[in-house]
């Protein structure tokens, strides 16, 4: 059955036949700022915060804005069907849930990898989980019921280790590997610096590396005897400035499918598919990770079409289902939610990131219904339009 997304509006409008207003915001600038007041001041900063003077990602949302869709009409798109085929895998949805390693804190009870693989479970909307959580990836992985999930890993220097993280992912069920590339060291971030404020140093976020064996082989010892010597052999494995050499041995690591997250430029692109990886994700990690960039989106066309045939994800400035149309008529095979999950997670814990994805569903299916685009094969770059704002 092809589910109802626009059928979310309705839920809403009868709700308040009987009094019921949404318990949270439908627009993203109003949901940014109920979660910017409910979080403590050194979360806000590293969720909201980017690189230098964080014009890059106020970039990758305006580029947005720069494309119109053209409304077709007497195209009777009573029924639209998103659906799409990834990997081999059918999803009701193009849309996934981008990795985001703090995600954990940003829970009111600290479990905020459980909170979003429990919502991945009730939207059937995949997390791509990150390295860096407060919950070890088995834990997570149990939450997510039927639903696909993805496990992002940050290539640790040691490849014993890197090939642990990867072998238990297998093991605990996820259906791919996503590796970032664009992080091996952090981007220069002013709010966090001013604040001295980085997560992972003060030993947040750490549940992976900690309860593998090899880390505590590593540090000579129990992590969670000795916390500071802990951290200090994480800072010290945690980077890893890969090269093209790499690519062979970290294909060779498993047989799921390998998706490498960063990829912006279109000979990266055709060298990455040459490398025999199963999909590209393109984006430029919400202008975190450098300043001074090209907005993601500006990206995409030239690296969906050095792909050929190899799907793209796609994330970096999704604000609301409008957007989610546009990345894919620029041909995004699937598309990431970042921050505005974030903000669900910490105005409602899993609640309040259901409503998130359901209403970024909800507004895309209902511009395809208004615009005559019944399935995602019907949103092709023919479908926009370069407007002046
Ligand atoms: C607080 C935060 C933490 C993130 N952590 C990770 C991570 O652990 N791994 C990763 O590949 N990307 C990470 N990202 C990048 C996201 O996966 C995604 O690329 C980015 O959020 C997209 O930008 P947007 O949220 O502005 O749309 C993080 C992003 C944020 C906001």
């Amino acid at each position: 059955m092809i589910p109802d997304f626009g059928a979310y509006q309705n839920e809403i409008y009868l709700g308040g036949l009987s009094g019921r207003l949404p318990s949270f915001p439908t627009r993203f600038d109003a949901l940014e700022a109920k979660a910017h007041a409910a979080l403590p001041a050194s979360l806000v900063s590293y969720v909201a915060g980017g690189c230098g003077d964080e014009r890059t990602q106020e970039a990758n949302v305006e580029a947005f804005d720069k494309w119109g869709l053209w409304p077709r009409m007497f195209v009777g798109a009573k029924q639209r069907d998103m659906s799409i085929e990834l990997f081999g895998m059918r999803l009701p949805s193009p849309l996934f849930m981008s990795p985001i390693g703090v995600i954990g804190l940003c829970a009111q009870d600290g479990h905020g990898d459980l909170a979003t693989a429990r919502a991945a479970a009730l939207t059937n909307v995949p997390m791509v989980a990150s390295t860096l959580s407060v919950d070890p990836l088995e834990a997570v992985a149990a939450e997510f019921k039927t639903t696909p999930g993805f496990f992002q890993l940050y290539t640790p220097t040691d490849r014993e280790l890197a090939a642990n993280l990867v072998g238990r992912a297998e093991r605990a069920g996820f259906k791919a590997i996503v590796m970032t590339l664009d992080t091996w060291v952090t981007g220069w971030r002013p709010r966090d610096l001013a604040a001295a404020n980085f997560p992972q140093l003060r030993g947040h976020c750490l549940a992976n590396y900690f309860s593998d064996p090899r880390f505590a082989t590593l540090m000579g010892g129990a992590p969670e005897k000795d916390l500071r010597a802990a951290v200090a052999t994480w800072a010290a494995i945690f980077g890893n400035p890969l090269t093209w050499d790499d690519l062979p041995w970290l294909r060779s690591l498993t047989k799921l499918p390998l998706i490498i997250k960063g990829i912006c430029h279109p000979d990266d692109a055709r060298r990455a598919v040459d490398g025999g990886v199963d999909g590209i994700y393109c984006s430029n990690h919400g202008g975190r990770q450098a300043n001074g960039g090209i907005p993601a989106l500006d990206m995409l066309a030239a690296v969906v079409k050095a792909a050929g045939s190899v799907p793209v994800m796609f994330d970096s400035g999704i604000r609301s289902g409008t957007h989610v149309i546009k990345a894919l008529a620029m041909g995004a095979a699937a598309v990431g939610v970042g921050r505005p999950y974030a903000y669900g997670l910490a105005l409602g814990g899993t609640e309040g990131i259901v409503h998130v994805l359901r209403s970024l569903l909800a507004e895309a299916d209902l511009l395809m219904a208004v615009n005559g685009y019944p399935t995602r094969a019907d949103l092709k770059p023919e479908a926009l339009q370069r407007v002046e704002r």
